[in-house]
């Protein structure tokens, strides 16, 4: 069918549609978990011209700031506030980072007709919504499919479609919808059978994603399941724009490099509207030393990866806005192409990932990052750039982000010292 600008519903997205052609598979369905993304799909497939279609929520990886990391349970009203006005002074904001979003221990009772209160760390959640918008900023919200969320305060088991609606009524941009005690109702429905387990899991998170779409209001719905069962592969039926595909991440080089680089082979699950999840940024937190945090930045930005800064804004050193706020770095990841990097060499702690970027006035274009994951500098002595295997052929004109500088042409068997933790990164054409 014919149809003309507007928003339409297509299995788990919510797309835009600029006046194309669509299959007729497409008009306006709500699939479940069964058709879901075999609709989404297919109809990007069936589309010559579907890079036109976009999604509404996360065409490009999610940018914003999660309270997690640094405040944890302690997070108030006033944490979030201040966030909020220093996204905007420190320039985050213009740099793209425009979620902020309220992790676990926000949730109060609920009230004679089940309807979730905020507790006394956040005394009107309306009022803070309002608030963030007003810095031209979009508020996130945390909530479980159990009864209790990982920090035991109120999860939404038994009230999903409330919840939704109240999240919508505050003006809710987010959710971030984590397992935790959902786990003990698999295991008391199901015991000892692994594949309904996995049926009860889907069909909670599709639960809320219905009840999302009943509210009409745009959100980005994140999934955190730790990475189980494959979710990279049923993620997009049950209408995730992203999933995490690990455990939790923490403000050190070991765990922060270890999931990084435990996503090579993850990169085909990924593209608009859909992404994987390493977890959230920590960058400028615990003790991560400079060279630590550029590579963590480079990793998740070569992995297409949601960009939630999770550190304390009110204490952020220029050295760390510098690295959260590279022009450069962010544009990798937000890339429209939407391609997540991958590995594609590896000689014990030296690995080279590269990411495919939009073509430029005609050109190839790629990023390729090199790192040093082991504990003193390398000099690549016998390591060539592995051109080849990114379809360049012969010399390429490269840029050295980090540095800000142009290298003008080099060839496969460019040299660089890359410092202890470090990593070297070029946008090569
Ligand atoms: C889990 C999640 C974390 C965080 C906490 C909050 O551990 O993986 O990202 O949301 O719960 O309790």
């Amino acid at each position: 069918m014919r149809v003309g600008s507007g928003t339409m519903r297509v299995g788990g997205l919510v797309l835009f549609v600029a006046g194309l052609a669509v299959g007729a598979q497409a008009q306006g369905t709500q699939t479940g978990i069964q058709s879901g993304a075999a609709t989404q799909h297919r109809t990007a497939a069936a589309t010559p011209r579907n890079a036109a279609i976009r999604p509404v929520v996360a065409a490009t990886p999610p940018m914003g700031w999660n309270s997690w990391n640094y405040f944890a349970g302690k997070v108030t009203d006033k944490d979030i506030r201040d966030t909020a006005d220093l996204l905007v002074s420190t320039g985050m904001r213009d740099a793209g980072y425009v979620y902020v979003n309220i992790d676990d221990t926000w949730e109060g009772k609920r009230d004679a007709t089940g309807k979730i209160q905020s507790n006394e760390k956040f005394p009107d959640m309306k009022a803070l919504a309002d608030y963030v918008h007003s810095k031209g900023l979009k508020l996130g919200i945390y909530s479980s499919p159990g009864a209790k969320t990982c920090a035991r305060y109120e999860g939404s088991l038994g009230h999903e479609e409330q919840d939704a609606a109240t999240y919508a009524e505050w003006g809710i941009d987010y959710l971030k919808y984590d397992l935790c005690s959902y786990r003990t109702v698999m295991q008391q429905q199901a015991p000892d059978d692994a594949a309904a387990q996995n049926r009860l899991m889907r069909e909670a998170y599709e639960k809320m994603h219905q009840a999302i779409l009943k509210t009409g209001r745009p959100m980005v719905y994140s999934l955190c399941q730790y990475g189980d069962d494959s979710v990279w592969e049923w993620g997009p039926q049950v209408g995730a724009n992203l999933w995490r595909t690990t455990g939790d991440i923490s403000a050190n080089f070991d765990r922060m490099s270890l999931i990084g680089r435990s996503q090579a082979g993850l990169a085909k699950y990924a593209g608009p509207g859909h992404w994987n999840d390493p977890d959230m940024l920590e960058v400028g937190n615990g003790r991560l030393t400079l060279d630590e945090n550029r590579t963590h930045m480079t990793l998740w930005a070569m992995l297409a990866a949601p960009l939630v800064a999770g550190n304390n804004l009110t204490e952020m050193k220029p050295e760390i806005a510098a690295i959260l706020m590279n022009k450069e770095a962010i544009a990798i990841d937000q890339d429209a192409l939407g391609k997540q990097g991958d590995r594609v060499f590896a000689d014990g702690p030296l690995e080279i990932w590269a990411k495919p970027l939009k073509n430029g006035a005609g050109h190839k274009s790629a990023a390729l990052a090199i790192f040093n994951f082991g504990e003193s500098p390398s000099e690549m002595r016998k390591d060539s750039l592995h051109l080849k295997e990114m379809g360049f052929a012969g010399a390429v004109t490269a840029r050295d982000v980090w540095a800000g500088k142009d290298l003008g042409k080099i060839t496969d068997q460019y040299k660089v010292t890359i410092p202890r933790h470090g990593v070297v990164l070029l946008v090569v054409r």
